[in-house]
C-alpha cells in the first residue's frame, strides 16, 4: 500500500512496480480467516534430520557471519548436486555463491550484469520479483507471452524479443505460475539465440525437483556452450519445505561468479550461518527423498485439478512446480482482483489474481492462481468451502 509518506519520500523507482499481490492476498487471508492457497509456502513440516541439523548448529554456537560466498561445505555440496542432478560442472571455490534465497540471487545477478538502460527479456506471466529486480537495477524488461494453450515458447516470439538487443534473458523452468517445464527443443532455441545475440541467461530453477507426468527438468547451462553465459539459480526453499530459511544459490563460471559475489556481499553479507550447515544435511538426503517429494506433490496436483475442474474452473495441467493457473470465466464475469477478493472474503479461500503476473493486466483478467503446497486436509477444506460457497 502506498501511504502519503511513501508518496513524499519514495524513490521514482518505487513508483514503477506494485506491491506484491501474493503478500496482499496472504494478509487478507489472515484477516478474514481464508484458507491461504495464495502463497507458495508449505504448511507441513520440513524433514526432521534437516531441522535437527539446524538446531545442532545453533546449539554449537555457529552464530557469526559466514564467508560471504557461503560456507565451504555448502558450496561443495551444491557443486556436487549440480554436477549429479543438473549436469553442470561447477567449481565450489570459484563458481558457487550461497545467497539469501534464490530471490536474492536473481536480484544480485540483475544488479551485477545490467546497467541503466539495458534490456532484459522476461517471458510473461512471470514470478513477481523479476520486474522489481529489473527496475531496481535500472534495466527495462522486454516481455512476450508463451503461446496458449500450453504456454509454449515460440521461436518467432523469441526471435522478435532477441532482436530488440537485450543484455540478458531471465527464464524460469519449471515455471511459476504456468507449470510449464520447458522442453529441450524450446531451450535449444533460447540457447542458440543467446549465442547469436551475445546475451547472458539467468535461469530460475527453484522447482527443479517438482515435475510430473515423465517431464524432465533441463538446465539451460547444459546446452552447447551456455555454461559460459548462464547464471543458474536455485535454492532449498521449495525442495526441502524451508521457504523461511532463505537459502539459495547461484552457479556460474568464474568471472560471472566474481561479479555476482561482489553485489551479494553488499546486499546481504551472507546467508544465515547455522542454516547453511543444515542445508548441507538437506543436500545429503537420499534419492528416495526427491522421488517421494514429486510423488506427494503429484497426488495433491491431481486432487486439486479434478476438484477445480468439477467446480467449473478451466485449468491447464501443470507439468511442474506446485501451482494451478485456473480460468474462472465459466463461473464469474468479475475481473481477477474482484473475483479473488470475493473468493477470500465470501467463500473463505485465498488465491492470487493472475493479472499480477503480467504487465498487460488484461492477459490475466479471468484467471487466478492456486498453490497446492499444503497438507491434504488444508486442500480439502479449501475445496469444501468452494463447493459450498461458489
Ligand atoms: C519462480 C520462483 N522463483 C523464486 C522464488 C523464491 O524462492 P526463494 O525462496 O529461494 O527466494 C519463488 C517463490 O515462490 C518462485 O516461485
Amino acid at each position: 500500500m502506498k501511504t502519503s509518506s511513501t508518496r513524499r519520500f519514495g524513490s521514482r523507482r518505487l513508483g514503477l512496480f506494485a506491491d506484491s499481490a501474493i503478500r496482499d492476498m496472504s494478509i487478507l487471508a489472515e484477516k478474514v480467516g481464508a484458507v491461504n492457497l495464495a502463497q507458495g509456502s508449505p504448511d507441513f513440516p520440513a524433514p526432521l534430520s534437516v531441522k535437527r541439523a539446524a538446531a545442532a548448529a545453533i546449539r554449537g554456537d555457529h552464530n557469526q557471519y559466514e564467508m560471504t560466498m557461503g560456507s565451504q561445505e555448502l558450496r561443495e555440496a551444491v557443486a556436487a548436486k549440480v554436477r549429479s542432478f543438473n549436469g553442470i560442472i561447477a567449481d565450489a571455490d570459484d563458481g558457487v555463491t550461497i545467497t539469501c534465497g534464490s530471490t536474492e540471487a536473481i536480484t544480485a545477478a540483475m544488479m551485477a550484469f545490467t546497467d541503466p538502460g539495458d534490456r532484459v527479456i522476461i517471458p510473461e506471466p512471470f514470478y513477481e520479483s523479476y520486474l522489481p529486480a529489473t527496475i531496481l537495477s535500472g534495466a527495462t524488461a522486454i516481455h512476450f507471452r508463451p503461446r496458449e494453450p500450453g504456454y509454449v515458447l515460440a521461436e518467432e516470439d523469441l526471435k522478435a524479443a532477441f532482436s530488440q538487443k537485450p543484455k540478458a534473458i531471465l527464464l524460469n523452468t519449471p515455471n511459476n505460475p504456468t507449470g510449464r517445464v520447458f522442453s529441450k527443443k524450446e531451450l535449444g532455441v533460447v540457447a542458440d539465440l543467446c549465442e547469436d545475440y551475445d546475451v547472458l541467461a539467468i535461469t530460475d530453477e527453484i522447482y527443479e525437483h517438482i515435475v510430473y507426468d515423465g517431464h524432465r527438468h533441463m538446465s539451460l547451462a547444459t546446452i552447447g556452450n551456455m555454461h559460459e553465459r548462464t547464471v543458474t539459480v536455485s535454492g532449498l526453499s521449495k525442495t526441502f519445505s524451508i521457504t523461511g530459511w532463505r537459502i539459495g544459490y547461484a552457479v556460474a563460471e568464474k568471472s560471472l561468479t566474481t561479479a555476482l559475489r561482489t553485489v551479494h556481499d553488499y546486499l546481504t553479507v551472507c546467508a544465515a550461518t547455522p542454516l547453511q550447515r543444515a542445508a548441507v544435511t538437506a543436500l545429503a538426503l537420499p534419492e528416495s527423498y526427491y522421488r517421494d517429494l514429486a510423488a506427494t506433490y503429484d497426488k495433491k496436483r491431481l486432487y486439486m485439478l479434478k476438484s477445480l475442474q468439477e467446480l467449473g474452473f478451466s485449468c491447464s495441467r501443470p507439468e511442474g512446480a506446485y501451482y494451478i493457473l485456473a480460468d474462472f470465466g465459466g463461473i464469474s464475469k468479475l475481473d481477477d482482483f474482484a473475483f479473488a477478493n470475493h473468493l477470500a472474503r465470501e467463500v473463505g479461500v485465498a488465491a492470487v489474481p493472475a493479472s499480477s503476473f503480467y504487465t498487460n493486466r488484461q492477459a490475466g483478467r479471468s484467471k487466478i492462481r492456486f498453490t497446492f503446497t499444503k497438507k491434504d486436509a488444508t486442500l480439502k477444506e479449501a475445496v469444501e468451502r468452494m463447493r459450498k460457497g461458489l
